[in-house]
């Protein structure tokens, strides 16, 4: 199949780490399931996977160049209706088996995974399901060769901390997007730190936990003012942020 696609959609389905781990979670459910919602659509890839386990796919996507694509990809599948729409804004009038809901970014900070869940979630069967299923996130200190807060492809840093897992969300239950936090992070080494790493597991299914690849979720990088720092001592970190407000929510504090 020959799919037209946008630059960006187009760099989302060439990583296939994060295809494989979507195609893996949607493969086991079986042709028996009724209706799934895929929100945030994009060029339609999860809705084609889904097209064959599912009576009809309901694909939304706000993006009006992503939904002509979709629309163009999918045209021959019957099964599949594809609309341009913003999830917030949608009134969900079917209750579905399943959400798919691919807006996933580090910690859930630049996207709208959080306000579109929590707007979708109530057009789930009460047996129903969400893919992703849930995520958790992980903190370390590093030392960082830039100023601003940035993803870490091609950017060097150091690591000088343990990592630690702060944060846990079940997409299933209602979430409050306004994150706060204090972390007490063990130092490995002596020299400095200058930044903390973010990195997001992404939990899409009861045996498939997809760590982050180029296109999801890749580790984020928060600078803050230089600190010396001893092998074992505990620096105590304040983050804070909103989820789906962008990386200028983001607050960090070295106590
Ligand atoms: C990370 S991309 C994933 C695209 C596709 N699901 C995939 O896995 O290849 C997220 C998509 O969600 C769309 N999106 C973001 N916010 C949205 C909203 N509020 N309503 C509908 N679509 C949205 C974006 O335009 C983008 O195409």
């Amino acid at each position: 199949m020959k799919f037209k696609i946008t630059p960006y959609h187009f760099d989302l389905i060439k990583d296939s780490q994060r295809l494989s781990a979507f195609y893996q979670a949607i493969s086991e459910y079986d042709g028996t399931n009724d209706l799934a919602y895929d929100l945030g659509c994009g060029s339609g890839i999860l809705s084609y996977f889904l097209s064959s386990n599912f009576n009809e796919i309901i694909s939304l996507e706000i993006d009006s160049s992503a939904y002509k694509c979709a629309k163009e990809n999918l045209a021959d599948f019957e099964n599949v209706k594809v609309i341009n729409a913003d999830v917030l804004e949608y009134e969900f009038d079917r209750k579905a088996d399943l959400i798919v809901c691919e807006m996933m970014d580090t910690a859930l900070i630049d996207e709208e995974q959080i306000p579109v869940l929590n707007h979708a979630r109530k057009c789930l069967k009460p047996e129903g399901k969400i893919i992703p299923q849930a995520i958790f996130n992980s903190a370390e200190l590093v030392n960082l060769e830039r100023e601003y807060i940035h993803w870490d492809e091609n950017a060097r840093y150091e690591v000088f901390s343990d990592a630690l897992i702060y944060s846990e969300f079940d997409f299933m239950e209602d979430i409050d997007p306004n994150f706060e936090t204090t972390l007490s992070l063990k130092v490995k080494r002596d020299g400095t730190v200058n930044g903390l790493k973010i990195t997001t597991f992404t939990k899409l299914a009861d045996d498939i936990v997809c760590g982050p690849t180029p296109m999801l979720n890749p580790p984020l990088l928060i600078p803050f003012e230089e600190k010396s720092v001893k092998s074992n001592e505990y620096i105590t970190v304040k983050l804070k942020y909103i989820m789906g407000n962008g990386i200028e929510s983001i607050e960090l504090n070295v106590i």
